[in-house]
């Protein structure tokens, strides 16, 4: 798969930089906006982000730029509250946006992994929009019942919903298949 993933400046580089590692069999497209390289320093350092290409999100001429250079997919992992405003509204005034808006006008997959609490009615509004426009609103939020050990395995958990999303096999987390009874 040709995919693009994007990182803005939401707290979660980390689910980023766990994606990425998942995807290395696939051609992945890099766009780090600017508050994301402020972030990813706070919350990781300086890691190796693996990608084919990487691009600045103000990058307006790289080729994801234009639909006319095919993707299969998009993941905007973590997605900042500014950044789902301007996919929300088509307001394409950098790489980030201008190729998300690309993938939902030729009915592709995006994926927002939205990152903030509690949600402003902004927020809530510009997912619905986004949705509606075809976006799938995948919220970091966790689930309990595969009793998680470690902040790994909580990572694991939302990269796995990010690889379903995309259709794309993992083992990342235990998933649900009944209670112990045998049942499948
Ligand atoms: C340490 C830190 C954590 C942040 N966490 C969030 C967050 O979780 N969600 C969010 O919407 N913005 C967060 N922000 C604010 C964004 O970085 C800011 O709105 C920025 O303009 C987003 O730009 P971008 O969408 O182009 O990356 C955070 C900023 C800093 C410095």
């Amino acid at each position: 798969m040709k995919i693009i993933v994007a990182i803005t400046g939401a707290s979660g580089a980390v689910m980023a930089l766990r994606l990425l590692q998942e995807l290395s069999a696939h051609h992945v497209y890099l766009v780090v906006t600017a508050a994301a390289r402020r972030v990813i320093r706070y919350e990781l350092g300086d890691p190796v982000l693996p990608c084919a290409r990487c691009f600045a999100a103000q990058e307006m001429d790289a080729s994801i730029a234009s639909s006319s250079h095919p993707v299969d997919a998009m993941v905007v992992i973590p997605c900042s509250m500014k950044t789902l405003a301007a996919i929300a509204h088509g307001y394409t005034d950098d790489l980030v946006v201008r190729a998300a808006d690309n993938v939902l006008r030729m009915n592709k997959r995006l994926v927002l992994v939205p990152r903030e609490t509690p949600l402003s009615l902004a927020a809530l509004e510009n997912m619905r929009v986004a949705r509606q426009a075809g976006a799938v609103i995948l919220p970091p939020a966790m689930a309990y019942y595969f009793q998680p050990q470690t902040v790994d395995d909580v990572t694991d958990f939302f990269v796995g919903k990010v690889l379903d999303a995309l259709g794309l096999p993992h083992e990342l987390y235990r998933r649900w298949s009944g209670p112990e009874t045998g049942e499948e």
